[in-house]
């Protein structure tokens, strides 16, 4: 199903599940690369990007199995070292695989890798890092050849805390001789994930959640089971979708503790929020209050995955407001489309100055990229009449299911067929 169809201009009323988390499942299964034994992660998102590194990890000798949610995966035989184009260029995260091959096999070919289309996105930060731990890279054409005798533990300092930067460097250190100290790491919630699972598995790390990490190395690592946290930028999605919307709206396994700046603004804006063990509920009616500026940055900011989404929402608001984008530049595709749903943004440099009080009508859109499709998703659902968002298998690189999630919801959304079938259903 390549296009989403919605019916617009309802309440959100329901209840969904959150789902195990994209950004913490990809690295931790870079990592079982490192592992000699059976790793069971338990609650993996079934999505694009997660079976996209199923199939890099098979390709190089991983054995991979689902049982519903649940990822077995065994890395006892790692027999090849080369990545396949085909998923690399189309995933960012594949990068991190290089420090976990480095740290296990010494060695790895791979293409740049590929990813969103949100804006600049190298990978120098990386390779500093890797080197700095004995590996040396030869470029050919867009191919990356890395090896290295051995891995010595140094001290690194991050002169950006890259997510990515950061996770590779640990897995490049786990298996490396003496201690690695790394300075100036990124502190998301989904890299604490990967080191309390590199630990599980019998690496030592310390100052996990920390800008400082220190990574003692060890011989080798054994099978253990894990379970991914709930995906805090899919309940962010929701949540925001609920305030934009009008509604009430429970998430259930909603990772409350990662979601601080999301949760303060969704209070400024007006929303009632109840947390307790089990996730939120929001419940909003009337008029969003747009808050006079906002940035996103680094954890624990506002998060730049729910930048798209939070524009978006912004048309609603009671009055105008902007938002500047400080991680990724080319990251305000998705204001284009909004714009021919009646959205007026303008997008200067790396703020977008969002006019509020507008009613967005549906119309056919196309979505360029994973969080901007999301965006369209919920513009669609705010919108009066019907709207198409093309391109659906970006979002599913993110989301495991945004239909049945936002059908929950109550709301008239499906492909052709099915939408066709609800809405005869209904009449
Ligand atoms: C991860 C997340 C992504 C999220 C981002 C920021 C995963 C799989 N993806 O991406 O969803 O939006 O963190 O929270 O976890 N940079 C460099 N050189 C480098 C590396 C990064 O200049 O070698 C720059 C990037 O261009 C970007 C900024 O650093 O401007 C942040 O990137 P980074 O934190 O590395 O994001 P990712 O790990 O790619």
């Amino acid at each position: 199903m390549e296009c989403i169809q919605i019916q617009g201009g309802n309440k959100l009323s329901g209840e969904v599940d959150i789902q195990g988390s994209k950004n913490a499942a990809l690295p931790i299964m870079a990592a079982c690369i490192l592992v000699q034994g059976i790793v069971v992660l338990e609650n993996c998102p079934r999505i694009l990007d997660v079976e996209f590194m199923c199939r890099i990890l098979r390709s190089v000798g991983v054995w991979v199995k689902w049982e519903k949610n649940v990822l077995v995966l065994d890395a006892r035989q790692i027999t090849e070292s080369r990545l396949p184009r085909e998923y690399v260029t189309r995933m960012r995260s594949s990068v991190m695989v290089a420090g976990a091959m480095l740290g296990r096999c010494r060695e790895i070919t791979f293409h740049y890798p590929g990813g969103c289309v949100i804006g600049d996105r190298p990978i120098d930060l990386h390779v500093k890092a890797l080197k700095q731990l004995g590996a040396v890279f030869t470029e050919s054409d867009d191919m990356l050849y890395a090896h290295a005798e051995r891995l010595t533990g140094c001290r690194i300092s991050l002169p950006f805390p890259s997510v990515g930067a950061t996770e590779n460097t640990v897995l490049a250190a786990v298996l490396a001789e003496g201690v690695t100290e790394i300075y100036g790491c990124a502190r998301e919630p989904e890299i604490e994930a990967m080191c309390g699972f590199l630990n599980c598995a019998g690496a030592k790390i310390k100052g996990i959640g920390s800008s400082h990490i220190t990574v003692e190395g060890v011989k080798q690592l054994h099978g253990c089971t894990w379970k991914v946290a709930s995906d805090r930028i899919v309940a962010g999605t929701y949540l925001i979708s609920t305030l934009a919307a009008g509604g009430d709206v429970y998430l259930k396994h909603a990772p409350v503790g990662q979601m601080e700046s999301v949760l303060s603004l969704a209070r400024v804006m007006g929303a009632g929020l109840i947390c307790d063990n089990e996730g939120i509920r929001i419940v909003q009616s009337g008029l969003l209050t747009a808050p006079d500026s906002l940035n996103t940055g680094v954890y624990p900011a506002f998060p730049t995955d729910l930048q798209s989404i939070l524009l978006a929402a912004l048309c609603r608001a009671d009055k105008d407001s902007s938002l500047t984008e400080r991680i990724f530049n080319g990251r305000f595709g998705v204001a284009e489309e909004l714009n021919r749903m009646g959205a007026r943004i303008r997008v200067e440099n790396n703020t977008a100055y969002v006019t509020g009080k507008r009613q967005l009508h549906g119309c056919n859109v196309t979505a360029q990229e994973l969080r901007g499709g999301a965006a369209l998703v919920l513009a669609g659902v705010m919108a009066s009449g019907y709207t198409q968002v093309y391109n659906r298998h970006f979002i599913d690189r993110g989301y495991e299911d945004i239909v049945r999630d936002f059908k929950s919801l109550g709301v008239s959304i499906g492909s052709k067929e099915e939408f066709q079938t609800d809405e005869r259903r209904k009449s």
